[in-house]
């Protein structure tokens, strides 16, 4: 079974800044390369309409693929996030709605998860976290994501649902898709505050230590977009954005940088 991996497609804001058709590329890709399933960890355009409306044209394009899909946080850029995170669950293919079995012996458990501030440096405190601003950066979630509790608390409804499923599912091998960091190992430190800080808004622990807890085979990824794909923990760790044209992209085309970014994994 051919399972393709991409995320932090940025389709609004990528086809802009390159001037290229980029959903029109991807599926040129899948129409070529005809994958079974297609996996999305989470920023696949800005805003839940736009991301339903991407998802729904792919799975109908491609019945042969199944297209699998979590939320990150510019998909609920919307004045609810709880109303958007609902919204995107409208897409049947969201892992949103509860594991998918790929066969007897493979299912794909995952959300979009949040981030609690694990990651984070121990010199700030919660409230400094908590109100995202460095220097005179704001982290744009604070402008355009608003949930009803705080980042903690969000986080933390997002790990017991995770949890729920992982224990639901033992006796299979188990991919994990979340788009947020699991493990501090694939943040960058850069030793400057004024990046640093941020890295508190990359992810939690707590779904790393799911990961270990319940021996899942594989943990996919995005939000940072750089680009992973190496056994840690005895799991096999895939992060792999297309991130932002032209700064974060290798070629200088996106049918180039799209064709080659993709990543198929066989199970
Ligand atoms: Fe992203
Ligand atoms: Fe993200």
């Amino acid at each position: 079974m051919k399972i393709a991996i991409l995320s932090d497609i940025h389709e609004g804001l990528n086809r802009k800044r390159s001037g290229s058709d980029v959903f029109g590329l991807l599926q040129e890709w899948l129409d070529q390369h005809e994958p079974d399933v297609f996996i999305i960890s989470g920023d696949m355009a800005s805003g839940p309409e736009k991301s339903l409306g991407l998802l729904n044209r792919l799975q109908s394009g491609f019945p042969k693929t199944q297209v699998l899909y979590v939320h990150g946080n510019h998909d609920v850029y919307h004045e609810d996030a709880v109303d958007a995170y609902h919204k995107l669950l409208q897409f049947g293919g969201n892992l949103g709605n509860g594991p998918v079995d790929l066969n007897e012996e493979w299912v794909v458990i995952g959300d979009g998860g949040w981030y609690d501030y694990t990651l984070g440096m121990e010199e700030f405190t919660d409230e400094q976290f908590s109100a995202g601003q460095f220097n005179d950066f704001t982290w744009p979630d604070k402008i355009h994501v608003h949930w009803p509790e705080n980042d903690r608390a969000i986080t933390g409804k997002y790990l017991e649902k995770l949890e729920n499923w992982l224990m639901a599912n033992q006796e299979k091998n188990i991919i994990l898709v979340n788009h947020f960091v699991p493990f501090a190992h694939f943040l960058q430190v850069k030793n400057d505050p004024a990046w640093d800080f941020f890295n508190a808004m990359m992810g939690s622990k707590g779904v790393g230590q799911l990961a270990e807890k319940y021996g899942v085979q594989k943990m996919i990824f995005g939000h940072i977009h750089t680009r992973y794909h190496e056994e840690y923990k005895g799991i096999d760790c895939i992060c792999n954005p297309l991130g932002y044209f032209p700064h974060e992209w290798v070629h200088d085309t996106a049918h180039e940088e799209i064709g080659s970014t993709i990543k198929v994994i066989e199970i």
